[in-house]
């Protein structure tokens, strides 16, 4: 993963170069089973370059212990490398010109499972536009993957539904192990 490391972190191909502090480009186990698709580096994960170190990735942790993973275990990117200013939604252009770098990744790693944390990281391997509120908690087959969509872990925070469903989500995911 080095040299592709190397290159997306000297990226210019969209504005967003212009907003980092870091380019936040995946971490974890590059011979992981499992992998992990959220949508785009928040303000901590931008300060420090590394994916979900902030809130949400301290609750992505407990719901990691909760499938019996530890992040070692996991490999863990993002949709876009680089922050969205005030976190706002990505834009089609910003993830059309990332896409190549999450596709080179996800054939490195060539998990068996891939979660997808919310609608951005799940359109974006699912390759639809269905919503994430009636995919959540389904394997799908996409070619030699199993695609496994659940709730993004921030989008819970505030609604306990959505939570309880996040937390049997990834109880569940031990099954598909
Ligand atoms: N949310 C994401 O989707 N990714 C991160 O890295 C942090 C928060
Ligand atoms: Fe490059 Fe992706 Fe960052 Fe845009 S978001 S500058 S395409 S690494």
């Amino acid at each position: 993963m080095n040299n592709l490391e190397k290159i997306v972190k000297n990226c210019s191909k969209c504005p967003l170069k212009d907003g980092r502090t870091n380019v936040v480009f995946g971490s974890g186990n590059v011979n992981a089973d499992v992998m992990i698709i959220g949508e785009a580096p928040g303000k901590n994960e931008d300060e420090q370059g590394l994916p979900f170190v902030g809130k949400a990735g301290q609750y992505l942790d407990e719901l990691l212990a909760i499938a019996n993973l530890k992040r070692e275990d996991v490999y863990i990117a993002n949709v876009l490398k680089c922050r969205p200013p005030s976190n706002r939604n990505p834009r089609a252009e910003e993830i059309q010109a990332c896409a190549p770098y999450l596709r080179e990744q996800t054939a490195k790693v060539n998990p068996k499972v891939i979660v997808t944390l919310g609608n951005f990281a799940t359109r974006f391997i699912l390759k639809n536009e269905e919503g994430i509120t009636s995919l959540h908690g389904k394997p799908v087959q996409a070619g030699k993957f199993t695609v496994y969509p659940v709730f993004h872990p921030a989008s819970t925070m505030y609604d306990p539904k959505k939570k309880t469903a996040l937390e049997k989500d990834f109880a569940n995911l031990k099954s598909l192990l």
